[in-house]
């Protein structure tokens, strides 16, 4: 009889064993993922290991013990069917316990999340595309220095079920990465931030108060990118201007998740949202 066990992975287990596995589902994580995502919450990471050999892992992260996010769910290939994944599954929901549950599902599993609890909320997109230099009509866009931290947080905390205050602060100093901020009148009125991935550049946060915003601040970051690199956006496809937005710039659809709640889907204007932070972390 295999012995099964599930404890809390370490950082260098975050790296490479939920990160890298996640590559391997052609997730594209971020190239510096690991380190803030352990940062977040350290004992939300949890490995399944078969006789000592890691065959499964999950993240339930908990944002301040208000808000949970469950991602990198993941049975190594050859392992699966055989129960390990519902263990580590369940491992999760009780590190979370009474929390509202936060998810972005594959297709594949929205069913089994249904089973376990969870409604769908909406749709979110990945988008594909290009990175242009486009033109660029306002000046209000810089890029963020420390100084701008606390609106930032105050900003997100909006956009966000949670104060994700632990989170951010290492997400807008991630290296090979660029936050960039829209002010007006010194107000923070939108953020960005562009990092890169396996495969070229994520755009995520892309969070501003209306087109023109979100517009300045996808461009900033498109030339942080460089013309002609890969970008990515996730938009929640109830945000019709953020579709718009990819449209525009002419990205393809190339994946999709359902976003998913365990209670009562969190009272955020989705209209601010043109760009999902990560699938992984909410
Ligand atoms: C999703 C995944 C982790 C499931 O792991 P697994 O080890 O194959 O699943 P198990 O063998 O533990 O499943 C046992 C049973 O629980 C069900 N189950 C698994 N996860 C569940 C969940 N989260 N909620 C409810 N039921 C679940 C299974 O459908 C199966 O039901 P059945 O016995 O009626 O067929 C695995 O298939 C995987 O790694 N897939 C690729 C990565 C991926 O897409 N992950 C999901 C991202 S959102």
């Amino acid at each position: 009889m295999k012995n099964y066990i599930i404890r809390n992975m370490t950082y260098a287990e975050v790296k490479d064993i939920a990160v890298q596995w996640a590559a391997d589902e052609g997730w594209n994580p971020g190239l510096n993922d690991a380190q803030v995502f352990y940062n977040t919450d350290t004992i939300g990471f949890f490995v399944g290991l078969l006789d000592n050999i890691p065959v499964a892992c999950i993240s339930a992260v908990s944002y301040e013990s208000i808000f949970g996010f469950i991602g990198f769910y993941i049975v190594k290939k050859e392992f699966r069917g055989k129960g390990y994944g519902i263990k580590i599954w369940n491992k999760a929901l009780e590190y979370l316990d009474s929390l509202n549950i936060g998810l972005d599902g594959v297709v594949a599993q929205q069913d089994n999340y249904v089973k376990s609890g969870f409604r769908l909320a909406y749709r979110n997109i990945r988008y594909e595309g290009i990175a242009a230099d486009g033109f660029d009509n306002t000046t209000s866009v810089i890029p963020y220095s420390k100084h701008y931290f606390e609106k930032l947080v105050k900003y997100d905390s909006k956009l966000f079920p949670a104060s994700r205050k632990r989170f951010l602060e290492s997400w807008v100093e991630l290296n090979d990465a660029q936050t960039f901020v829209s002010l007006e009148n010194d107000a923070l009125n939108g953020y960005a931030t562009i990092r890169k991935c396996k495969v070229g550049y994520k755009i995520g946060p892309l969070f501003a108060d209306d087109n023109d915003i979100a517009n300045s601040l996808f461009i900033s970051a498109n030339k942080f990118a460089g013309e002609g690199s890969i970008i990515f956006l996730d938009t929640p496809e109830i945000n019709v201007n953020a579709v718009n937005l990819a449209a525009n710039y002419g990205m393809k659809k190339v994946f999709e998740t359902a976003r998913m709640y365990s209670k009562e889907e969190p009272n955020i204007n989705i209209d601010n949202i043109y760009g999902v932070t990560t699938f992984e972390l909410g």
